[in-house]
């Protein structure tokens, strides 16, 4: 894939709107707080704002703001201290790649060389074709299967250098590759199958 540049260079919308399903979603969590403390929802209202659009703009938290009785100033200071919300826009494919200690040893700094490499970007780039952005992220708790990354909402674990190429390969064609381990086992269980209890029938003990 050609060299990308940082996604820095974008425009704020002028306009933001929840589509209607979206907008009853919201509806039901501000109906969770008590009358007076509807701020409670900005979290889950921010979450549904990015999951539409792929990012948190300034009008969708002025809106939000709007919608909660909030000074739009403390919409900001949710937004940009949870980690979690893309404050730019940010590719088709969102890959986080866990860096924390268990992914680090077993060589989740490998994941984010390739991915820089293969995508010609740095961390938080976006590639040239728009379709993938990279970032590290802190534990995503599946650290069992150590060095993992997400992308948008699955987990692709056990990974290498080569096989999250692949899995980047599949997604560039518009496949979807293999969710989860991407070696022999299920789950968590030990690769290549079971190592104990090996004679007990299944379902025994329900
Ligand atoms: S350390 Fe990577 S998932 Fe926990």
């Amino acid at each position: 894939m050609s060299a990308a540049a940082t996604n820095d260079d974008f425009v704020q919308p002028t306009s933001f709107a929840f589509s209607e399903a979206n907008l009853a979603e919201a509806k039901k969590h501000i109906a969770k707080y008590p009358k007076g403390r509807q701020a409670s929802a900005v979290m889950p209202l921010l979450w549904l704002a990015q999951y539409q659009e792929g990012w948190v703009s300034r009008v969708a938290m002025d809106v939000i703001a709007e919608m909660l009785e909030m000074a739009p100033i403390r919409v900001y200071e949710v937004a940009t201290f949870y980690t979690m919300y893309n404050l730019k826009p940010v590719g088709k494919h969102l890959v986080q790649i866990c860096r924390t200690t268990p992914c680090w040893l077993r060589g989740s700094d490998g994941l984010t060389e390739m991915c820089k490499k293969k995508l010609g970007v740095d961390l938080h780039g976006t590639s040239a074709d728009g379709k993938f952005t990279i970032m590290e992220v802190e534990c995503l708790g599946a650290c069992v299967n150590a060095p993992m990354v997400q992308i948008n909402d699955d987990f692709y674990e056990d990974l290498t250098p080569e096989t999250l190429a692949k899995v980047l390969d599949e997604l560039a064609a518009g496949r979807q590759p293999k969710i989860g381990p991407q070696v022999d086992r299920l789950n968590s269980a030990p690769e290549g199958g079971m190592t104990t209890l090996k004679d007990v029938a299944k379902g025994a003990g329900q």
